[in-house]
């Protein structure tokens, strides 16, 4: 296969008018499928029915006698505690327990230090005139809509196989007071698939910054969330290396069981060090006075131990896996070799990220939507919307099932050929 942009016109005349037959046949099938957004499907939703029925009538009351039906432990039982200490690897002392959604913690998290500010803050964040966020790109776009809805002047920065370029971060905190904070998401990063390595943990844990209230919102949605059990890999306990790095204050943790039971009606937590958390903690006191245990119960009784819980992403991978794969063959197929796109093969998390040729991805995300394919919009994976390069697309492959998800790709590959010889064709 030769690079499309080594093609002569004449080639690439042909090519198109190729392209345009199959994307007219596509069309013609009057598709409808939607690979926008990074849910579970209904297999995986199946794998925890056996939760529903582990609270019922008779057994409320926790492993110390809580009733839990009644008001009460703000911070979570400590069943559920041991829980996210298995799947974040921090001691369960310094772990809250929230209702259904990590996301809702953190945008808590940062409505309290625009409220009230962080230990060290002279004042509350809101009091700040200038106020700025270091976005790791492509990213998460409901991180970028919080920081963005609360006044956040967001400055992109590049990730790498290994985590967000580390000598970009370490510049730009050390010289500008205020940047007071940076998105990450260390394990199976949202979307490129890619886990931080040790040397980044240890370098955004060391790095000086000039902001003395500096946060790191270290958001580990996928912390166990493999699709290749055997290639795993683990990122070091980021609240240990914060407290021997002598910048103890600098991390929130976030992880939820939005993708290991029911997306909508998990479990989240928020970990830190023991002088943040008891500031979550009074805070909390006043927020509730107590959340919702009965679900915290079902999910300590469902996953008691570490095998079960290895037991359930298991049996997720299987369900999974094949869809990634296909969305990678059929890239393969229809893109590989022709110099246009170049996309991850992730070991684990939800998400492919694919890079087209520059100046496409928008161009692209219309084709496929006129020919019935809905994507993420391009430009999602970018602070405000705006990818400069206008590359990148994130494919969510979890949700459709197997033949939408192969037909999907090849809508995508063939749209992708399209736009990118209509480009080579007007630069000629
Ligand atoms: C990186 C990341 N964080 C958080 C979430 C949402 O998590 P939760 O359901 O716990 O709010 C997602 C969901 O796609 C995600 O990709």
């Amino acid at each position: 296969m030769k690079p499309l942009a080594q093609e002569d016109r004449q080639t690439l005349v042909q090519l198109k008018s190729d392209l345009i037959a199959q994307y007219d046949d596509y069309c013609a099938r009057q598709l409808s499928l939607d690979m926008t957004r990074g849910k579970p499907c209904a297999q995986q939703l199946d794998i925890a029915n056996p939760l529903h029925g582990l609270v019922d009538g008779t057994n409320y009351f926790s492993e110390n006698k809580t009733d839990c039906r009644n008001y009460g432990v703000p911070t979570g039982l400590d069943e559920c505690k041991n829980l996210f200490s298995m799947i974040t690897g921090i001691d369960p002392s310094l772990i809250v327990i929230g209702n259904n959604a990590s996301l809702s913690l953190m945008y808590d998290t940062l409505m309290r230090s625009m409220v009230f500010g962080e230990i060290e803050s002279d004042r509350p964040w809101t009091n700040e005139s200038i106020r700025k966020w270091l976005c790791p790109v492509p990213g998460y776009d409901r991180h970028f809509a919080i920081t963005e809805t609360l006044g956040f002047e967001m400055i992109p920065v590049a990730m790498t196989p290994d985590g967000p370029d580390m000598d970009k971060v370490e510049k730009l905190v050390a010289s500008d007071a205020s940047i007071k904070g940076i998105w990450c998401v260390p394990q199976y990063s949202n979307p490129d698939g890619y886990v931080y390595s040790d040397e980044v943990c240890k370098r955004m844990a060391s790095m000086k910054t000039a902001a003395k209230d500096f946060r790191v919102f270290w958001d580990n949605a996928y912390a166990i969330h493999d699709l290749y059990p055997e290639h795993r890999r683990r990122i070091p306990n980021i609240l240990a290396l914060a407290e021997q790095s002598g910048n103890p204050n600098r991390f929130y943790v976030y992880a939820s069981t939005s993708k290991i039971t029911l997306a909508g009606s998990g479990i989240a937590c928020i970990a830190a060090n023991a002088d943040n958390i008891a500031r979550v903690k009074k805070q909390l006191s006043l927020r509730t006075i107590g959340p919702e245990k009965l679900n915290q119960l079902r999910h300590a009784r469902y996953i008691p131990d570490m095998e079960t819980l290895e037991g359930i992403m298991k049996k997720h991978a299987e369900i999974i896996r094949p869809k990634f794969e296909a969305v990678d063959a059929i890239l393969f197929e229809e893109l590989g070799g022709l110099g246009i796109a170049s996309w991850c093969k992730p070991d684990g998390g939800y998400f492919i990220s694919l890079f087209l040729m520059k100046g496409t991805a928008g161009k692209v995300v219309d084709a496929a939507r006129k020919a019935g394919v809905l994507l993420t919009p391009a430009g999602a994976t970018y602070p405000y919307g705006k990818d400069p390069d206008d590359s990148n697309i994130r494919i969510a492959p979890t949700l459709p099932s197997l033949p939408d998800i192969e037909t999907a790709i090849h809508v995508l590959g063939i749209c992708a050929k399209l736009v990118a010889v209509e480009q080579l064709l007007d630069q000629q």
